[in-house]
């Protein structure tokens, strides 16, 4: 199915040329939408939706369970890096599935045995690191006998003690049976103040159990949520193509992963199509991402022999890439998508833009270009959700951001190295980097959303797939570049600005000729 934005590719391919997104604006149409109702629906993979299109990087210095539990409560999703052992990884899906468990009962909750001793639950508890202090008490025939909290263990000084003698005893436990719903679960705990509320069965085993801060979590921000079918939050994890590639999917399928990103920097390689292939092979009902490739022929060959269910498109356009510069190959990523999404148009696999999004403009250029969603480090990074330290350096709070090809992220991970295709001596094609801390990551997705939903009712269009179909480029010029970034002024910050004009006096703004609160609204929508 041809598209408006097609012969514009076409042409620039006849003559061997290739832009990015600096070079092109979208052309603007005729528009009845109001930016509220636009929906920013899309897709990582085929069967995993987003709310809002957005994807943190699999890389050490942006995607740990943080930042995937920020990201998917925001609509998108984040990939865990896997500059770590598959066993570590697989802990982080399970922090980030545990997240909204809003009812504990498949698998079921974590039960000790009366008989135990405080000790021996103690060094369980942190052998198996789990998230969560308290337990429910079992005796021989799995029937609930207690329950033993975080406060229990502290003030239990004898440590070698029964747990039987240091937990709150059935008898003081306001239980429910399995049939009571999440919402009568919420208000039964507001009413009897109780921060915990087991589930038994019929028999007296243990049906599940209720934690009243999930609940409250659950309950904030809902629909915006991007879950799973059983109500818990969405995520993806990064894998290679070695060979322990099946048995490090096991780990991370029994802590139910949505989808794994085979993240490799040359994803046309036969080793990754037979990785792609072996997994999909082994777990064909879990979904299959893989790249990064930026030319049309590889993202057909990854969805064709490789069977995989999302392409992720970008070699070479990462802020802190140095691929292009060193080896001399790549695409610029405008041309890329939309070389990547023509290829596979018809085949039902959406394309992911990675990297090289340094502006709110090229996430809705990338998307209109071609891609479903939009992979994301350096916007990001410095953000509180991500892994590492705040440090200062020059009187600034900044964040150390790094390439997953660069010196010291070789040096420390073999899967960094076996990114990019390297032994013990090897090449960087990645830098080290300090960026500004930005907050809280919601800000960022927050501010992203908004822009990307004025480009959208700039170009006349209400969702994504009607961006696919009515977008259209122009070429620009340095100097058309140059026009569209403020001009012949020195901008000043905005408390500047706004303290020197004093926008309390109503009469005297009026006066003036501008316009006031409200208009100004209406011309921005
Ligand atoms: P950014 O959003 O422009 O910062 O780009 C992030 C993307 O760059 C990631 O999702 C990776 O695909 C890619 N990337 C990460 N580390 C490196 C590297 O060291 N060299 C080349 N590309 C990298």
């Amino acid at each position: 199915m041809e598209r408006r934005k097609d012969a514009f590719f076409a042409e620039m391919e006849r003559q061997r040329d290739a832009v990015t997104f600096d070079e092109v604006l979208l052309k603007t149409g005729y528009s009845t939408i109001e930016l509220p109702k636009i929906s920013l629906v899309g897709r990582f993979s085929r069967n995993c939706p987003l709310k809002r299109p957005f994807v943190s990087a699999a890389m050490d210095t942006v995607t740990g369970y943080r930042m995937a539990i920020a990201m998917a409560r925001l609509g998108g999703i984040g990939v865990i890096h896997r500059n770590m052992s598959p066993k570590k990884q697989a802990w982080h899906v399970a922090r980030v599935k545990n997240h909204l468990n809003v009812r504990i009962a498949d698998p079921p909750p974590v039960c000790v045995r009366d008989t135990a001793t405080v000790e021996e639950v103690l060094n369980e508890r942190r052998r198996k690191r789990y998230p969560f202090e308290s337990f429910l008490v079992v005796d021989e025939n799995g029937k609930l006998v207690g329950v033993i909290t975080g406060q229990d263990f502290d003030f239990c000084v004898d440590k070698t003690r029964q747990v039987r003698t240091a937990m709150t005893p059935r008898s003081d436990l306001e239980v429910a049976s399995p049939e009571i719903s999440d919402d009568e679960a919420f208000e039964a705990m507001v009413r009897m103040k109780k921060k915990r509320l087991p589930l038994e069965n019929e028999d007296g085993t243990v049906a599940g159990l209720f934690v009243f801060s999930d609940l409250v979590r659950a309950r904030s921000g809902t629909n915006m949520h991007n879950t799973d079918e059983r109500g818990n939050l969405r995520v993806a994890a990064a894998i290679g193509v070695g060979d322990g590639v099946l048995e490090h999917v096991e780990l991370l399928l029994n802590e139910r992963v949505d989808v794994v990103v085979v993240d490799t920097a040359h994803g046309d390689s036969e080793r990754v199509l037979k990785a792609v292939r072996r997994v999909k092979m082994e777990f064909p009902m879990l979904d299959v991402v893989a790249g990064n490739v930026s030319e049309g022929d590889s993202a057909r060959r990854l969805i064709e022999d490789g069977r995989a269910d999302g392409v992720k498109v970008g070699q070479g356009p990462g802020s802190i890439c140095s691929t292009r510069t060193v080896t001399g190959t790549g695409c610029p990523q405008m041309t890329a998508i939309h070389q990547c999404e023509l290829a596979v148009r018809d085949s039902g696999v959406p394309v992911c833009a990675d990297g090289g999004i340094s502006t709110p403009a090229h996430v809705t250029l990338a998307l209109a270009a071609g891609a479903e969603s939009v992979m994301m480090g350096r916007m990001f990074a410095g953000t509180k959700e991500t892994p590492g330290e705040t440090l200062f350096r020059q009187g600034q709070r900044v964040k150390v951001y790094r390439g997953m090809g660069s010196r010291s992220a070789m040096r420390d991970s073999r899967a960094s190295r076996e990114r990019y295709s390297q032994s013990d001596k090897f090449a960087p094609e990645g830098v080290e980097a300090v960026v500004p801390y930005q907050g809280s990551v919601s800000e960022v997705v927050g501010n992203l959303e908004g822009w990307l939903r004025s480009s959208l009712g700039y170009v006349g269009a209400s969702s994504i797939p009607e961006l696919h179909e009515k977008a259209d480029f122009r070429r620009i010029s340095s100097e058309g570049r140059k026009e569209s970034d403020p001009h012949d002024v020195t901008v000043t910050p905005e408390a500047v600005s706004s303290a020197a004009m004093d926008l309390s006096d109503d009469e005297a703004f009026d006066d003036e000729g501008f316009l006031d609160e409200n208009d100004a609204a209406d011309w921005y929508q």
